[in-house]
């Protein structure tokens, strides 16, 4: 679903070049539940942001769905991400002014927020335990409570990949266990293909992958069990998109 070929990236900074990945080739297949691993500063940010179509490779090739997303100007690449990726980072990035249920519908501002989405947030909300929560601000949830709203915003439009960066990173180590038990299930739910940076490997599951970086490459990539829940209906009847879903 994400391959990288030869990817590269490097960053300059004060004439100085920081090569964040070296030649990373690799397939995230739909469905799989992949980890990232690896010392502050193996790249695993830059991985992360590449496959999410964040940014864009110095070198080599990041394809969703087998589309080159080298080849997609910024609009359509900003769709794509609004269409078919959710993100979550290590501090949920919850706008302050926004209640919980605005925040988790935030992606939907620009277009309008129909009755439905709003059920969707409502639901999702409450899914992740939230239903007390609702209407309160960032400032008023704990970091735990916080971090599953971002979850609920990530999962609004069925995205068909979640890409993590440390989300637990802020949390204690209770609250974020119940956090990857939550993400465990909304993936198990909603047949999600979930990539995370974490060094908490308690996500629960059949199966997972460990995707190790040192330097910029990869180390190793080792499997675990049994791959991924059982496909959803939506896992069986995805399919590459076309051109035109691709534009705006
Ligand atoms: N925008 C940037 N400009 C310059 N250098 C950057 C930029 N982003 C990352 N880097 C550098 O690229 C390398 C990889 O960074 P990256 O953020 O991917 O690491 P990481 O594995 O996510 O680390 P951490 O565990 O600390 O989050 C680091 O050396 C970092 O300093
Ligand atoms: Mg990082």
């Amino acid at each position: 679903m994400i391959s990288f070929h030869e990817v590269h990236k490097n960053y300059s900074i004060f004439d100085r070049d920081v090569h964040a990945l070296r030649g990373v080739t690799t397939d995230i297949a739909r469905g799989d539940l992949t980890f990232i691993l690896g010392v502050s500063g193996s790249g695993k940010s830059t991985l992360l942001h590449l496959a999410g179509a964040l940014d864009r490779p110095t070198a080599g090739r990041v394809e969703f769905d087998g589309r080159d997303l080298t080849t997609l100007d910024p609009i359509e690449r900003a769709h794509l991400r609004r269409k078919r990726i959710g993100f979550v980072f290590q501090s949920g990035n919850l706008l302050p002014q926004l209640t919980a249920l605005d925040n988790v519908l935030i992606a939907r501002i620009p277009s309008g927020i129909s009755s439905s989405d709003r059920q969707r947030a409502r639901d999702l909300l409450k899914r992740v335990g939230l239903e007390d929560r609702i209407h309160h601000r960032p400032r008023q949830l704990s970091g735990g409570e916080a971090q599953r709203v971002a979850f609920a915003r990530a999962f609004l439009g069925q995205p068909e990949v979640v890409l993590a960066d440390e989300p637990t990173g802020e949390l204690d180590t209770e609250s974020g266990q119940q956090l990857m038990t939550m993400l465990g299930e909304l993936r198990a739910e909603e047949g999600t293909t979930v990539v995370i940076v974490t060094h908490d490997l308690s996500l629960p599951g059949p199966g997972h992958r460990i995707l190790s970086l040192s330097d910029g490459k990869i180390l190793s990539d080792e499997r675990i069990g049994e791959n991924g829940p059982t496909p959803s209906p939506k896992i069986a009847t995805a399919r590459p998109l076309s051109s035109e879903e691709f534009q705006t």
